[in-house]
């Protein structure tokens, strides 16, 4: 089907087809019997997986940036997914970067993005996640810092933010790693990364009720980060009592896009097949340098089960996609967890 559909999506601007592409899960999310059809046709056994204290019902999640504003989610765990990170959330509504703001590399299976977190803010998100769950469905919040908030003040972004969703999300995602908000990833340095999490970490178990248990935090980090950054930023995850680790961001990098490649002098975000390898490096290097304390979800260029499967033997707990959805299409998430 997917086949059919795709090249007439690509004939609309990136941004244009992914907004229709939501819509349409979106009214599947919001009519019942639609649902159910749905449902059925990617009906997957479940491969269930513990950690961070939650039972996911498989390894297959959607990474953060698909559904920023939480309208979609009812409609997309109908596609399989164990779990749904929505976000990155800030708290006030913002427009973004100017457009055109996201490319299709199609040649490469990757598009590069300079978003730069359009969204409507929490309270708009809050809401899209109040009332009835969806059995068995895990739904991670990914959090940023408003882009007119300065940078030594982000802080009071996050625990507006782990207040205001830890009592509704099952994990929160500290983003601190998106090339396209200026300065954001220096919040990964050692210094201020360990006065966030230690700030984000005592918030937390101070808003304990009406939950059971703290909500699990846990840090995305960016595939450009060098060694040394990153002994330092996983010695502060273990240091602050963090949960877990999503390995990794979009990358400023260009290496696997051929030179004279359509876009690829395009700023913003690469992400898709180029990051698959680097992304899986990576989550080597988190499991061996973190001695395997640091549970890890792997995103970057998933795009088949083989894919995925690179990314759990690599020692990776969970994977995740966004770029494989656009270029495989909806059954892909029953494919992979189906062929692992
Ligand atoms: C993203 N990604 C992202 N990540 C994040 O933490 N917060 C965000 O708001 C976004 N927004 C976003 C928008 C678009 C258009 C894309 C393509 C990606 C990054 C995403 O979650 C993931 O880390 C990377 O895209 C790598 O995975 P894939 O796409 O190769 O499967």
């Amino acid at each position: 089907m997917y086949r059919i559909f795709r090249p007439l999506l690509f004939q609309l601007d990136p941004e244009q087809a992914h907004r229709l592409t939501l819509q349409l899960v979106r009214l599947v999310g919001m009519l019942p019997p639609l649902q159910r059809v749905v449902r059925r046709i990617y009906r997957i056994d479940e491969k269930p997986v513990q950690v961070f204290g939650l039972r996911f019902r498989n390894p297959v999640g959607l990474a953060a940036g698909y559904d920023k504003d939480g309208v979609g989610w009812r409609g997309l765990a109908s596609l399989g997914f164990g779990h749904i990170e929505i976000g990155t959330v800030t708290p006030q509504a913002q427009p973004g970067n100017e457009r055109p703001r996201l490319f299709r590399l199609a040649e490469h299976d990757a598009l590069i993005n300079r978003m730069g977190f359009p969204g409507k803010g929490a309270e708009f998100v809050r809401r899209q996640l109040s009332g009835a769950r969806v059995e068995g469905l895990v739904i991670g919040v990914n959090i940023g810092k408003n882009v007119a908030t300065p940078l030594q003040a982000a802080v009071g972004d996050y625990l507006e933010l782990v207040r205001a969703f830890a009592p509704l999300a099952d994990y929160l995602a500290v983003n601190v790693s998106s090339p396209n908000t200026i300065g954001l990833r220096r919040l990964q340095a050692r210094a201020a990364l360990s006065e966030l999490l230690g700030a984000l970490d005592q918030q937390r178990r101070a808003i304990v009720p009406p939950r059971e248990a703290v909500v699990p935090l846990l840090v995305k980090l960016s595939p450009d980060l060098d060694d040394a950054e990153l002994d330092d930023a996983i010695d502060v995850l273990l240091d602050k009592g963090m949960d877990g680790v999503i390995v990794a961001n979009t990358t400023i990098s260009r290496e696997g896009v051929a030179a004279g490649s359509r876009y690829a002098e395009e700023s913003g975000g690469l992400s898709g097949a180029p990051l698959a390898e680097p992304s899986t490096q990576l989550v080597h290097q988190v499991v061996r340098r973190s001695a395997e304390r640091l549970p890890v979800i792997a995103v970057g260029g998933v795009m088949s089960a083989d894919d995925a499967r690179a990314k759990l033997d690599a020692g990776a707990r969970l994977v995740q996609l966004y770029t494989g959805l656009v270029y495989r299409g909806p059954g892909l998430v029953k494919q992979i967890v189906d062929g692992l």
